[in-house]
């Protein structure tokens, strides 16, 4: 079976960093990616971690006649990793349209090609702990099993019409088989701090606004809430180093090459809920950073609290995510120092 996988959003966050940890694992690796929310500059990053040029084809996965080229010039690819959507839930409420259109499409351009055109049909797909919503107290940790129920944006919608897709192609194409890994929340960066995360304008996500209110580019860290049913009032989420989770997607790569299941479902966290406040006392522990912050009205649309039961991942997959919280948020803050 053929050892080259194929990347779509090879240069987003989470692209860049498997990829590192891809070729580590001894893989080949083609890149693909339109640059709409990313740069040329993170292949050079990679480049320089991994000691040379990774095979890469600027391409927008939706536009299937393109994307079919990147197929003839690697006929060897034997399986997909699908990073490539956009993924701003606020964006997603003003722009559906471009959601359902980027993140469905380029989908099922994939699936439509590797099912024809590629050495194996073997897909792991990017999903997120978004398609359980706010689960009950009674799901709390989550497991594989819990609910899933009806999305609270556009794009928590794609994440779930997608894994639906993939299920049905699944059951409709006999060659065709699918992992979906649900991430809970991806924070970090590479420890050589050549790439990272790098958002668009301002940060949306908690830690890049850590980041950048520690280094001065922002006043102070609005708190989103200190009135929730939490020990501290704030929302809790599950952290999970992206290097870590960069490490999951290649045990998954390795179990889809070697037995072949048909469909399956991971949730790749910690288990381990952290308060937004505890987050915000970690960092400044970790960096010895003075970081100001204030407490605010809730933001629309938050699920209250939401971490992971890991088990499925640990033993099936034989992974585990063991960076300490400390070690990740040095790695975040030493990102913000090189990458701007
Ligand atoms: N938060 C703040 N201040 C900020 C930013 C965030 O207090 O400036 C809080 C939020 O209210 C939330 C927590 O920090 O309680 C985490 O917020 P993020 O925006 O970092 O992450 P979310 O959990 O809201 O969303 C993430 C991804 C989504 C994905 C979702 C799945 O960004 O893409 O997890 O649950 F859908």
């Amino acid at each position: 079976m053929s050892k080259r996988v194929l990347i779509t959003g090879a240069t987003g966050y989470i692209g860049s960093h498997t990829i590192v940890e891809l070729i580590k694992a001894g893989y080949e690796v083609t890149g693909v990616d339109n640059f709409s929310n990313s740069s040329p500059a993170v292949l050079e990053g990679i480049a320089k971690i991994v000691g040379k040029e990774i095979d890469f084809v600027e391409t927008d996965c939706t536009d299937y006649e393109n994307f079919a080229k990147v197929f003839e010039k690697y006929p060897d690819i034997g399986a997909a990793i699908h990073f490539a959507a956009s993924k701003a839930v606020g964006e997603s409420v003003e722009k559906p349209l471009l959601y359902y259109r980027n993140n469905l499409g380029s989908l099922i351009n994939l699936i439509e090609l590797m099912r024809t055109k590629a050495a194996g049909a073997n897909i792991v797909f990017s999903s997120s702990c978004t398609v359980y919503g706010q689960p009950g107290p009674e799901h709390l940790p989550l497991t594989e099993q819990a609910p899933i129920q009806p999305a609270h944006s556009p794009y928590g919608k794609t994440k779930q019409m997608c894994e639906d897709i993939l299920r049905d192609s699944v059951h409709a194409y006999g060659n065709v088989n699918v992992t979906s890994l649900r991430y809970f929340n991806p924070i970090g960066a590479h420890p050589t701090a050549l790439i990272g995360e790098l958002p668009n304008g301002v940060p949306q996500n908690l830690v890049p606004y850590i980041t950048q209110t520690a280094a001065g580019i922002r006043e102070c860290l609005n708190v989103f809430g200190d009135d929730y049913n939490t020990p501290d009032g704030s929302c809790i989420r599950d952290y999970i180093y992206v290097c870590d989770l960069a490490r999951a997607h290649v045990k998954a790569v390795d179990r889809l090459l070697e037995k072949g299941e048909r469909f399956e479902v991971f949730n790749l966290g910690t288990g381990k809920g952290l308060s937004v406040l505890e987050l915000i006392h970690a960092f400044i522990k970790a960096t010895g950073r003075d970081l100001p912050y204030k407490i605010v009205g809730r933001r629309a649309g938050d699920v209250e609290q939401v971490w992971a039961n890991p088990s499925k991942a640990n033993e099936i997959l034989g992974w585990k995510a063991e960076t300490p919280i400390e070690d990740v948020l040095r790695s975040a803050w030493r990102w913000q120092q090189n990458c701007c």
